[in-house]
């Protein structure tokens, strides 16, 4: 009966104001007043108290509703005016997309205060959202930060000490403008090259994986994530997601998917031994909040697997933070029946639901599996208090907002020093045949291509947008720019081939265009852009090849063609760390994270008998 009444409100309220559900129910006015008066024990704001005493004070005094609020992560671009105290939203995140045309810091803190006032002023208990961004590699969604080199060239880096450094920079950055929670890093171990999200992962080598995730999360969460320059990390996508098969994915968003949210093999020994020692090594780190995966687990999607996202993680990792879901994660778990995903997720411990578009449809779905009996309220409360948890772990209810002199760290000198050394450390050498260092004597030097001289393309996905862009995107220094900076002064740098005459040094920098996600999943492996070399036929003294590429790419004929060949991957803002290299003012120490195929049919396993062109480890190095 009950339920009929409340389905029948529902659709006259979708009736009226079109497809945004209500909340379960509307807060009395009492409920609404601004301040703790009408709460019976503030006690949970002491913070002499332990936080598990905090927790239990405040779960006793919250409605249901309110505990659906802490479990409902809604996205900004959904969350109108007076949403966050109507559904007492836990947490608010910004997608892909940037905050308006070029989002910049003032835009960013702006948005994030106001949301965060709400929640702490006009709501009856006054809880903290935790605001959350794909902070992931630097803050690439805010006009001027620090975009430091995706994680693929930090795997080629393989420095755990400077992934420390870039982590602490990110904070920063992020901390400033209110963002105390990053979606990152992910802990995927890649074995197809395909996958449109490889570059977001750090190697093939769980080893590697492992130690640059640790080291990446203690430098965003530091050894004490009350302070105010630190944010919490998420281990992501948990678990499996790189381990797809081809051709297995049914997500259709721009493009058939073809791996990404595909079906991952239940192999117990690909767990045990690849899969699990990155997040094993996450959580020893303290990585507090971990992210369920798209991908399915023989067959079955990994949302709704309570041995994988609770005995797993949680019995044998050991971990005691909190389960965000994936974007619209959950409804994927059984696409015909909403109320089924939900009830499902959230008994095999998803905590917390990203919901893209419809908190009160999400609260409604768990307010039908409490009242069926199918939700029980004690797991209703263990996901709350580990949210809670979190949140006063992290001081939140002190510091809800962002420490003003944090704002200088954005884009600062510094952050970009870090991130120019990490460059040149992601630099690897694949072939030398004497071009480098680039010699003193070189009066012209040529660089071409359609990375050479492109924010856009050098700093990939997840930057400004979801899918990133080509051209101006962000403000930084490109390759050919870093090139022209450093040349001594009298050599002419130039940014397409004179019309006549031999050239000392020619640079093509060839890139593949920017993509993210499933959007990226591509059988074609071919770099097009590497024809640029035609034009070089036979005029130039020494002929240098920089890949810009989120993946290993076919270069197999291309090398004969080159005196050096260099991956850069994606750099972001630092180009100039490309010329610290290539003119010897750094060393090449970079080493491939991931095994580079020689043809098409090592892809996505090598034949037997077979070798690849270069394999993983592999890395020319200088003094
Ligand atoms: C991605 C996640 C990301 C989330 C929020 C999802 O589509 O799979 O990696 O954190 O969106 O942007
Ligand atoms: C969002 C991303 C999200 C993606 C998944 C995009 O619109 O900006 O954050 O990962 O959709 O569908």
């Amino acid at each position: 009966m009950r339920t009929r009444l409340a389905a029948s409100a529902l659709l006259a309220t979708l009736i009226l104001t079109g497809c945004r559900t209500p909340p379960v129910a509307s807060p009395s006015p009492s409920d609404t007043a601004p301040s703790r008066s009408g709460v019976a024990d503030v006690g949970y704001l002491d913070p002499s108290l332990p936080t598990t005493e905090r927790v239990e004070i405040l779960l006793s005094q919250m409605t249901l509703e309110e505990k659906f609020g802490q479990m409902t992560q809604l996205e900004r671009g959904s969350v109108g005016s007076g949403d966050v105290a109507t559904f007492t939203l836990g947490s608010v995140l910004n997608g892909g997309g940037t905050i308006g045309y070029r989002g910049d810091f003032d835009t960013w803190s702006t948005t994030v205060e106001a949301l965060q006032r709400e929640a702490v002023d006009d709501t009856r208990l006054g809880i903290p959202i935790l605001f959350g961004v794909d902070v992931v590699h630097g803050f690439g969604g805010m006009y001027g930060a620090t975009v430091f080199p995706q994680q693929i060239a930090l795997g080629a880096a393989n420095d755990p000490a400077l992934m420390t450094q870039i982590g602490h920079a990110s904070a920063e950055e992020a901390a400033a403008a209110g963002v105390r929670w990053t979606f990152g890093p992910v802990l995927a171990v890649p074995s197809d090259i395909r996958w449109g999200r490889t570059y977001e992962a750090y190697s093939q080598d769980p080893a590697r994986v492992s130690a640059l995730g640790a080291a990446y999360i203690t430098g965003l969460q530091g050894d004490d994530l009350t302070r105010p320059d630190t944010i919490l990390a998420t281990a992501k996508h948990f678990i499996g997601d790189g381990s797809t098969v081809y051709g297995t994915s049914t997500q259709v968003i721009q493009v058939q998917y073809q791996l990404d949210q595909g079906d991952t093999p239940a192999d117990p020994a690909l767990l045990n031994d690849v899969l699990l020692p990155p997040y094993r090594a996450a959580v020893d780190a303290g990585a507090l909040s971990v992210m369920a995966s798209y991908n399915s687990w023989g067959g079955e999607k990994v949302h709704g697997i309570r041995t994988l996202l609770t005995d797993t993680l949680r019995d044998d990792l050991g971990f005691t933070g909190f389960v965000v879901s994936d974007w619209a994660g959950l409804d994927q778990i059984n696409p015909d029946d909403y109320q089924d995903s939900v009830e499902r997720g959230i008994n095999a411990g998803v905590d917390m639901a990203m919901v893209p578009f419809d908190a009160g449809r999400f609260q409604q779905a768990l307010a039908a599996g409490v009242d069926s009996g199918a939700i029980t309220i004690e797991r209703i409360d263990e996901a709350v208090a580990r949210i809670l948890t979190v949140k006063f772990d992290m001081g939140l209810f002190e510091n809800p907002y962002a420490d003003p002199s944090l704002a200088t760290t954005v884009g600062s000198a510094e952050h970009r020093a870090i991130a120019r050394r990490a460059v040149a450390e992601s630099q690897v050498l694949l072939k030398s045949d004497g071009a480098v260092p680039i010699s003193g004597d070189a009066r012209t030097i040529v660089v071409v291509g359609n990375a050479a001289n492109d924010m856009g393309i050098q700093a990939g996905g997840w930057t400004m947008s979801w899918q990133g862009g080509v051209g101006d995107e962000i403000p930084g220094t490109t390759i050919f720019e870093g090139i022209a900076d450093r040349a001594d002064p009298g050599v002419q740098v130039l940014d397409s081939m004179p019309d006549a005459g031999s050239v000392d040094v020619c640079v093509a920098v060839a890139g593949e265009l920017p993509y993210a996600e499933g959007v990226g999943d591509s059988s074609d492996l071919s770099l097009s852009a590497l024809s640029v070399v035609d034009a070089f036929a036979g005029r130039c003294e020494r002929t240098i090849m920089v890949i810009v590429s989120g993946r290993p790419v076919m270069i197999t004929e291309a090398l004969d063609r080159a005196d050096v060949v260099v991956a850069a991957w994606l750099p972001g803002t630092a180009g100039e760390g490309v010329a610290d290299t290539l003119f010897g003012d750094l060393p090449f120490t970079g080493t491939l994270p991931m095994n580079w195929p020689r043809d098409p049919s090592q892809v996505p396993s090598l034949p037997a008998g077979d070798s690849y062109l270069f394999a993983l480890g592999y890395g020319i190095t200088t003094p």
